[in-house]
């Protein structure tokens, strides 16, 4: 018998191209569409960012106006519902307000992120009261959603519409969990999860932990990488919730994200000064000319182009970059980094552009320019402390660009280190987090590069790789079913 399709909701604060700045506005993107893909039911909800959000320009439609939003019992705030379509038969609708998301210029940073969530993840249950939506899922996506598995369990478990829903909650990096900074929360102050939450304008709801709360009420926990998983459970990356991870360890499972195949395609992006296949990546070198032009970097056509195009900041393993910028200008190799952030690496960055001009070139994050970057590069750097999972080297993979990574996390779990004498291995990794063995596997793949014939064989076999959302949602798939069916058991009890 065929299984029944679900009704799936994905809450998340950002999707692309709606409001991004990183990588989960890709998955919120992409994993909708292939859940779609495979037939079930799905819609994304997010805040409407009135500053970022060009509402003509995706012919948003206002389907709620001036919904009352009940907070607790002495606070209350108008909310609009707007509705637009992520593609065809997979709405995505928007919740907009007026102070606490509108007026803003910045998805995030204010003291009051705690309540601005909050007053978004009471919305999004209200909204699909508001369209009738019964949800067999509710996926929520990092800290910014955490809160909605408790309203589930308690608040709406009485709604016609929601209490049947199932929810899961989804880690995208563990180091977010609440407004502010968990370290920085006063040891009188942090949240072990219990209490009830503190009215809206009472300022101790800052100190909410989201993400907590979500590990603790979500029927299932999910984070984007096994490797990331495992992680997680230590005190190494835990992020201090280690301990609660590893209580509900039979609820938390890793599953590696994916990409869009139609978004990301060397042979049809037009992004592309040409386009290419793994069938000719000859045709590379066309796109490098380009972008050494572009930058104004010497015409090199055998000089390593190395890009890396993440966000700058130290997560990324900008300071293990820092330390070895010296060395790589003396090496046969170009340098494009392309990214903003910390403003302390990005005047190093600088400084080095403004003395190799030729060679090395910092520039901000250009969302157009970012797949012609990896057409043209012949390798991409990851050095990352942690990485939950990483789109980048998926990305890049598809484009040509070898990565250059450290062996953690998502990166872990996608990479495997490249052997000359078998051809087998799709990268260049190191384990430790230190300079040195991040410089040996760039002088390794340095070396390989010198290999023409070889370098030709492995660009060929990563653009094969695959990487897509194809098995990835189907596990997904899987593990709702699972949610459903433990929600049913707690029910019952
Ligand atoms: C976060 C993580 C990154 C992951 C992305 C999407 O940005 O840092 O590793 O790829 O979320 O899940």
């Amino acid at each position: 018998m065929a299984k029944k399709t679900l009704k799936i909701v994905h809450v998340a604060s950002e999707v692309h191209p709606f409001s991004k700045t990183g990588g989960l506005a890709d998955v919120v993107r992409s994993l909708p569409k292939a859940l779609r893909r495979l037939g079930h039911e799905v819609i994304v909800i997010t805040p409407f960012y009135g500053q970022v959000l060009d509402k003509k320009k995706y012919h948003l439609k206002e389907i709620g106006h001036d919904i009352n939003i009940k907070i607790d019992k002495d606070n209350a705030l108008k909310v609009i519902f707007w509705q637009g379509w992520l593609m065809e038969g997979l709405p995505i609708y928007f919740i907009e307000n007026e102070k606490y998301f509108s007026r803003r210029k910045a998805l995030y940073g204010s003291t009051h992120e705690n309540a601005r969530f909050l007053l978004f993840n009471i919305a999004a249950l209200k909204l699909l009261i508001h369209i009738k939506f019964a949800p067999d899922i509710i996926q929520c996506h990092d800290w910014q959603t955490g809160m909605i598995p408790q309203l589930i369990k308690k608040g709406f478990d009485k709604n016609q519409y929601l209490s049947k829903a199932a929810t899961i909650f989804t880690i995208h990096n563990l180091a977010f969990q609440m407004g502010m900074d968990w370290w920085k929360v006063p040891l009188a102050r942090k949240d072990f999860g219990v209490k009830k939450i503190p009215a809206f304008d009472d300022p101790r709801l800052e100190y909410i932990n989201f993400a907590k709360r979500g590990i603790l009420n979500a029927d299932v926990i999910s984070t984007v990488s096994e490797s990331y998983a495992q992680e997680i459970m230590t005190p190494r990356f835990g992020q201090d919730l280690h301990r609660i991870l590893s209580n509900r360890s039979d609820r938390l499972f890793g599953i590696i994200n994916g990409i869009d195949y139609f978004d990301y395609n060397p042979v049809t992006d037009p992004g592309l000064h040409k386009n290419f296949s793994f069938k000719s990546p000859e045709r590379k070198a066309v796109n490098k000319a380009y972008i050494q032009k572009h930058f104004g970097l010497r015409q090199e056509p055998r000089a390593a182009l190395l890009v890396m195009t993440s966000r700058v900041a130290e997560q990324k393993g900008f300071d293990l970059l820092a330390q070895i910028l010296d060395m790589l200008m003396r090496m046969n190799l170009q340098l494009v980094i392309m990214g903003d952030g910390d403003k302390k690496y990005i005047s190093i960055l600088n400084k080095y552009h403004k003395e190799h001009a030729k060679r090395m070139v910092w520039s901000p994050f250009e969302r157009k320019r970012e797949t012609s970057l990896y057409a043209a590069a012949d390798m991409v750097l990851l050095p990352s402390r942690f990485e939950p999972c990483g789109l980048v080297q998926m990305k890049s993979s598809r484009y040509g660009a070898v990565p250059i990574a450290r062996d953690i996390g998502g990166l872990s779990d996608t990479i495997s280190d490249y052997n000359p004498r078998t051809g087998r291995g799709n990268g260049f990794e190191f384990k430790k987090y230190n300079a040195q063995d991040f410089l040996v596997a760039i002088t390794r793949a340095l070396t390989e590069y010198e290999h023409e014939e070889n370098w030709k064989e492995l660009v060929r076999h990563v653009m094969q790789m695959s990487t897509s959302w194809a098995i990835p949602a189907t596990k997904y798939v899987t593990l709702y079913r699972s949610a459903i069916k433990l929600k049913e058991k707690n029910g019952k009890k």
